[in-house]
C-alpha cells in the first residue's frame, strides 16, 4: 500500500463534513491518516465521530486565551505535533490569523458552502435564498479552496452547485448543499494526497496545469 498523508482536521460543529472524509479514508478512496481531530469547541459532536473512528482528539478553547493570535499560536503548537502535511477545515469556525494561515500555506483546505467569490462569510443560505427571491441566483453550492490570509478569498479548487428553489428554506436548501460537500471534500483531498492538487503563488495546479477557473464537480466524468 503507498504512503498514507498525515493530516489533521479542525472542527468546531457537527463534523458531518469530517464523518465523510473519516469514511473516505477507511474505505481506501481517500489515501490520508487522520492523525488527530482539534475542535475550539469543548462539546462538537464531531470529536465524538471522531473517537468513535479510533483518531485521537484535542480541545484548545479560544475562550481560555486573551487574543487571536494567542489562541491561534497554542492550536498550531497543538497541531504541529502531528506534524501533518494537510490541515483541513472542516466546519472550523474561528478566523484565523494571517501567521498562522501562512504558516500552512498550500496545506491548508476548507471547504465553504456557496459558490465562491459569491456569500463569502456567514449566513450563506439565507442570503442565496434571498438573492434567489430577487430572480438574481438560480444556483447555490459549496466550493473546495486553499486557505489564504484572504477570507474565504484563496484559490477555489472544485465546486459543486444545487438548484434553488421556490420553497427552499435555509434549512432545506443547506441539506442539499451538504450533500455535495460530502462529495467534493473527500474527492480534492484525494487529489491533494495524490499529488495531483498544489498551490503555486495564489494559483491552483491541477494534474500539473495552472486551474484558469474552479473545476465544477458536474462536469468530472466520474
Ligand atoms: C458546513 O456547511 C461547512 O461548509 C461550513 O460549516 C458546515 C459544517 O458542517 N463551513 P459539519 O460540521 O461538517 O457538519
Amino acid at each position: 500500500m503507498s504512503e498514507l498523508l498525515p493530516v489533521v482536521t479542525l472542527i468546531s460543529g457537527g463534523g458531518s463534513n469530517l464523518q465523510a472524509i473519516i469514511d473516505a479514508s477507511k474505505t481506501g478512496g481517500v489515501p490520508i491518516d487522520i492523525r488527530a481531530v482539534i475542535s475550539n469547541v469543548s462539546g462538537a459532536h464531531g470529536l465524538e465521530r471522531a473517537q468513535q473512528a479510533g483518531i485521537p482528539t484535542e480541545v484548545v478553547e479560544h475562550t481560555g486565551f486573551s487574543s487571536r493570535e494567542d489562541f491561534d499560536l497554542a492550536l498550531q503548537t497543538a497541531i504541529d505535533t502531528y506534524q501533518p502535511k494537510l490541515i483541513i477545515l472542516a466546519g472550523f469556525m474561528r478566523l484565523l490569523s494571517d501567521e498562522f494561515v501562512n504558516h500552512y500555506r498550500g496545506r491548508m483546505l476548507n471547504i465553504h458552502p456557496s459558490l465562491l467569490p459569491d456569500f463569502k462569510g456567514l449566513n450563506t443560505h439565507q442570503r442565496a435564498l434571498e438573492a434567489h427571491r430577487t430572480g438574481i441566483l438560480k444556483e447555490h453550492g459549496a466550493s473546495v479552496h486553499f486557505v489564504t490570509p484572504d477570507l474565504d478569498g484563496g484559490p477555489v479548487i472544485l465546486q459543486a452547485s444545487v438548484p434553488v428553489k421556490n420553497d427552499d428554506s435555509a434549512e432545506s436548501l443547506a441539506a442539499r448543499v451538504l450533500i455535495c460537500e460530502h462529495q467534493i471534500y473527500p474527492l480534492v483531498i484525494r487529489w491533494f494526497a495524490e499529488g495531483r492538487v498544489s498551490l503555486e503563488d495564489n494559483q491552483v495546479i491541477f494534474d500539473g496545469q495552472a486551474l484558469k477557473r474552479a473545476l465544477s464537480f458536474d462536469d468530472l466524468a466520474l
